[in-house]
């Protein structure tokens, strides 16, 4: 009678941990449309890294991303790739949604997402940078501070 109590109650608590994290889920899936990996590093070994690889852009420090979400399975950070354009957009959708956030500086062409003469072949790297502050490309050549906001 007693061990069928304590099975009762094992049973009980896995599937209230497993509510919770289907609730978790859900509510990250609601920000980004993406469920995220989970994370294979150790709570310990984890803020180290942060502490070695802070994040610069101030959403993504929020939102408390883990190395794992961007860069995928890793033990040695010296593997680690910088991120292409479509991993970028696997949460931000496509260029022409990244245009449109930024449409109110279109009437000049100067939209850092579809401009005068760049459209969406520019990598996201020619600016926005996650561990080192951001850079604006365009400033190459114009004075980009009286067009648009600081890169984010
Ligand atoms: C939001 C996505 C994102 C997250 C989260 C993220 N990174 Fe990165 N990481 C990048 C991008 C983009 C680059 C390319 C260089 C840059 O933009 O700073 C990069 C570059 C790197 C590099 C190569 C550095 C170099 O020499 O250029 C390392 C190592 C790295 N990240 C480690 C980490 C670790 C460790 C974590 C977790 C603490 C982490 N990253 C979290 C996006 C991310
Ligand atoms: C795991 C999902 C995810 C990935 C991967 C990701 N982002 Fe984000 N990013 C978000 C979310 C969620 C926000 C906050 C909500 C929003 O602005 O859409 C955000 C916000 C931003 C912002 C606004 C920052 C601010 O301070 O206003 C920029 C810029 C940005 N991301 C660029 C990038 C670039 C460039 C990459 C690739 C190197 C990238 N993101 C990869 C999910 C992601
Ligand atoms: C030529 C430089 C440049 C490139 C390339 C670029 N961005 Fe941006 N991005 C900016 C600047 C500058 C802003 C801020 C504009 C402003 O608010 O005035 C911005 C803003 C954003 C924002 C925040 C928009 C908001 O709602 O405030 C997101 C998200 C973003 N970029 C994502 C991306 C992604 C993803 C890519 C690659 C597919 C990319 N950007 C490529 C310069 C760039
Ligand atoms: C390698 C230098 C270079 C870079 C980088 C560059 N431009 Fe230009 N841009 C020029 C030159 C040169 C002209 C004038 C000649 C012409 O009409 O093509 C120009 C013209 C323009 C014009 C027409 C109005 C004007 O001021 O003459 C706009 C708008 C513009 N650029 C926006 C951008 C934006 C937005 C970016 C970043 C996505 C960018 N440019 C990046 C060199 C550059």
């Amino acid at each position: 009678m007693k061990k069928l109590f304590i099975v009762l109650g094992i049973i009980m608590i896995a599937s209230i941990a497993f509510l919770y994290q289907g609730m978790n889920a859900k509510e990250q899936s609601k920000k980004t449309d993406v469920v995220l990996p989970a994370t294979t590093l150790s709570a310990s070994k984890l803020s180290e890294l942060k502490n070695d690889y802070p994040s610069k852009n101030d959403q993504h420090k929020k939102l408390g991303f883990d190395c794992v979400t961007c860069h995928g399975d890793f033990k040695d950070p010296k593997e680690v790739l910088p991120l292409e354009n479509k991993q970028c957009l696997t949460c931000h959708g496509d260029y022409k949604k990244v245009a449109e956030r930024t449409s109110f500086l279109d009437k000049n062409e100067v939209n850092p997402h579809d401009g005068f003469h760049h459209k969406d072949e520019l990598d996201c790297a020619s600016c926005h940078r996650e561990h080192k502050p951001s850079v604006n490309y365009c400033a190459n050549c114009h004075d980009t501070k009286v067009w648009m906001k600081a890169t984010p």
